[in-house]
């Protein structure tokens, strides 16, 4: 099949298989940056502190996850809202200068950046938000409703719009690629995985629907996120909210 092993997607993988002969100097110089990006002239939420003592228990999500796609009407909770936060991307140990998180991350660097689309949650404003892992809060940083714009940036998928919450990953490629050269793109790829999960099956215990969405026109959400796409650029999105009552 000559056209598949011409194609960039296993010309990529070929050019950053690890061989034998591997020399951890070969990666290209590239330097690092932060470990998190900051919005200090945001407006910042305080998330509430999360709380553990409810949903649907590990193997009974793990039996009854579907990506689902139709919600309800109404709000999200802050609570429901930090809780998927935690799930997904909250730091929970300290390991020398790392602060190790939910989701496990490659050489701990953490690439992935989460920001929140929030349509409706219970006192906060409806906007973009960065979700600050380390200080545990929001900072706004666009204060109009996001789902219409995500939606049609996802080819139309009109259950972006519907949906309470849209999280929105990003990789800031530098923290990684400074450390893994090219093949580190495999594992960027990965960690958003990881993180996608973790947020999938946070949102079935606590009863909500939810759906990944890789389908979306990269540019226009990193020109909504006022990305430097050589730098970061949007690399998955999940609809999630409460779900209607009729749900299955
Ligand atoms: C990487 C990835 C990208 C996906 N992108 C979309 C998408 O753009 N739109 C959508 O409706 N579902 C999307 N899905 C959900 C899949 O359609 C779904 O996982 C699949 O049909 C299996 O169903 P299940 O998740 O209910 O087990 C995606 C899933 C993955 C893992």
């Amino acid at each position: 099949m000559p056209e598949l092993k011409k194609s960039a997607g296993m010309t990529y993988l070929r050019e950053t298989r690890l061989e034998r002969d591997f020399k951890p100097m070969d990666r290209p110089a590239i330097r690092g940056c932060e470990p998190y990006k900051e919005y200090p002239n945001s407006r910042r939420f305080t998330l509430p502190r999360v709380r553990h003592d409810h949903g649907k228990d590990l193997w009974q999500s793990l039996q009854d996850r579907r990506s689902r796609r139709r919600f309800s009407a109404g709000p999200m909770a802050q609570d429901d809202l930090a809780l998927l936060l935690w799930a997904a991307q909250g730091i929970t140990a300290r390991s020398g200068s790392y602060f190790m998180r939910t989701a496990p991350s490659a050489g701990a660097l953490y690439p992935i950046e989460t920001y929140v689309g929030i349509n409706r949650v219970t006192g906060l404003p409806p906007g973009i938000h960065h979700f600050n892992p380390a200080g545990f809060f929001l900072e706004q940083l666009t204060e109009t409703t996001p789902g219409p714009f995500l939606a049609t940036a996802a080819l139309g998928q009109k259950f972006l719009e519907n949906a309470a919450v849209v999280m929105i990953w990003t990789a800031v490629f530098r923290r990684n690629l400074a450390k893994y050269g090219n093949r580190g793109m495999r594992y960027i790829l990965m960690d958003a995985g990881h993180i996608c999960q973790n947020l999938l099956l946070a949102a079935e215990s606590l009863g909500f629907a939810a759906c990944p969405v890789a389908a979306f026109f990269d540019h226009e959400i990193d020109l909504l996120l006022n990305l430097d796409e050589e730098e970061e650029s949007v690399i998955y999105l999940a609809g999630v909210g409460p779900a209607p009552p009729q749900e299955p």
